[in-house]
């Protein structure tokens, strides 16, 4: 047997990212002699590599039609209804399908029989970090985030001393401190910038103070808690509400506000009210990475960006794309890992006895497999099954 991987074009606007780069198609032919990788003509020129880079890489470059003949088909974006289409009985799907966003596609690849391996499903267990696409994509935002921001901000980042006098250190403040919001703060420091983070769950204390950042400390205790792979819960509603009102005198005082704090599968947290902008020095730059969840501003509109008192408010959607050399080779790896687990003698086996694939598994045998996708759908929960589980990392 072999096993043939197929890497389409991508077609959504704006999307730079391929999920399969020439040289981890090369290293994954190499390691396993009985697969085959097919490129779709000019699937890599967003993020710079040509035709010809995947022929050297020993891929064979096709046509559309044929890409979607493959075992196995790898993507980045969720695929479009055309994409789905051309998809059937028994083949494999693995990308960022965004099924707790798009619950018809979800539904749409169950009826043509599609196994779909949906790369933001996969556990957040030590085993699978090699597999962690999200993460991949999380950092590469926070760290674009405050590049942006650094560009836009009338202002230095570091504290200069100069002979035409002494300029004083931006201040950037990072809402959640969860990946993306660590390499912002990161990235800040590096800047020279005056760093501080927040968020609910202790354990990020320790995490941005290890960064050379200051923790914020509201005047009220917010902690939530974190499900077992180091998620954010809700917090209560009463507390929610304090949160704007509590983060307000932080918020004015930053000349840069990074904010990340996101509960999967929930709207994301209003931490940034009109009257916290209206305070905010005139040239401030807001950078909402929450957006495609509604935002964490109330300014936010998602894929735009928007002065409000002579405050920008950037609500971007896809900042990995921004940077799609790293954000593509980064990402294929996590594609490749995945592929890897589940090889065996040429064929793509599907393993529900595995946590990885198991959780990471949305539709198989005409079903949609993941139940808060099912319960968005209205559908009944599927019977559990027997999986051996793994500890969570920190
Ligand atoms: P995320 O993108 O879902 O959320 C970002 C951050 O927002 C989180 O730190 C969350 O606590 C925070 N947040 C949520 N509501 C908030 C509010 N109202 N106010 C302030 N902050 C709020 O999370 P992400 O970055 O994908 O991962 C979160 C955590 O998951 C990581 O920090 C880590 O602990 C764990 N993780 C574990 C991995 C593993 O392999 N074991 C890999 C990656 C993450």
């Amino acid at each position: 047997m072999a096993l043939t991987i197929g890497v389409p074009r991508e077609t959504t606007d704006s999307e730079t990212r391929v999920s399969f780069v020439p040289e981890v198609a090369e290293r994954l032919q190499k390691m396993q002699d009985d697969v085959t990788v097919i490129v779709e003509s000019e699937a890599g020129t967003g993020a710079h590599h040509s035709d010809a880079d995947y022929e050297a890489a020993n891929c064979e470059i096709v046509d559309r039609e044929r890409v979607f003949d493959a075992d196995l088909v790898t993507k980045v974006a969720p695929p479009s209804d055309d994409e789905v289409d051309r998809l059937s009985d028994g083949q494999v799907l693995i990308g960022l399908v965004d099924p707790l966003n798009r619950p018809e596609t979800a539904q749409a690849l169950a009826e043509r029989g599609v196994t779909t391996l949906s790369m933001e499903l996969v556990p957040r267990i030590s085993r699978a970090q090699s597999m962690d696409a999200l993460s991949a994509m999380s950092s590469i935002g926070g760290y674009r985030a405050v590049i942006r921001a650094a560009n836009q901000l009338p202002r230095f980042f570091p504290l200069l001393t100069t002979a035409a006098g002494t300029v004083k250190p931006a201040r950037v403040l990072v809402l959640g401190a969860g990946v993306a919001g660590l390499q912002a703060i990161a990235t800040a420091k590096r800047l020279g910038a005056r760093v501080f983070g927040y968020d609910i769950r202790e354990p990020t204390r320790e995490e941005v103070e290890s960064l050379g950042a200051n923790f914020v400390e509201l005047e009220v205790e917010i902690e939530a808690d974190q499900d077992e792979s180091g998620y954010a819960e809700e917090l209560e509603r009463e507390k929610q509400e304090r949160q704007p009102e509590l983060l307000k005198p932080h918020i004015e005082e930053a000349d840069v506000v990074v904010s990340t704090a996101l509960i999967p599968g929930r709207p994301a947290p209003l931490l940034i009210n009109e009257a916290a902008v209206a305070d905010m020095q005139p040239g401030s730059v807001i950078m909402d990475l929450a957006a495609p969840n509604g935002g964490n501003c109330a300014h936010t509109e998602t894929g735009e960006m928007v002065v409000e008192e002579d405050v920008r408010i950037y609500g971007p959607t896809n900042l990995p794309a921004e940077m799609p050399v790293h954000a593509s080779q980064l990402y294929a790896k996590t594609i490749s890992s995945m592929i890897q687990e589940f090889l065996e003698e040429g064929s793509f086996v599907p393993d529900f006895g595995d946590q990885i694939f198991d959780e990471a598994c949305l539709t198989h045998d005409g079903e949609v497999r993941n139940d808060r996708v099912r319960n968005l759908l209205g559908l009944e929960t599927l019977p559990p099954e027997e999986t051996e589980t793994s500890e969570p990392t920190e």
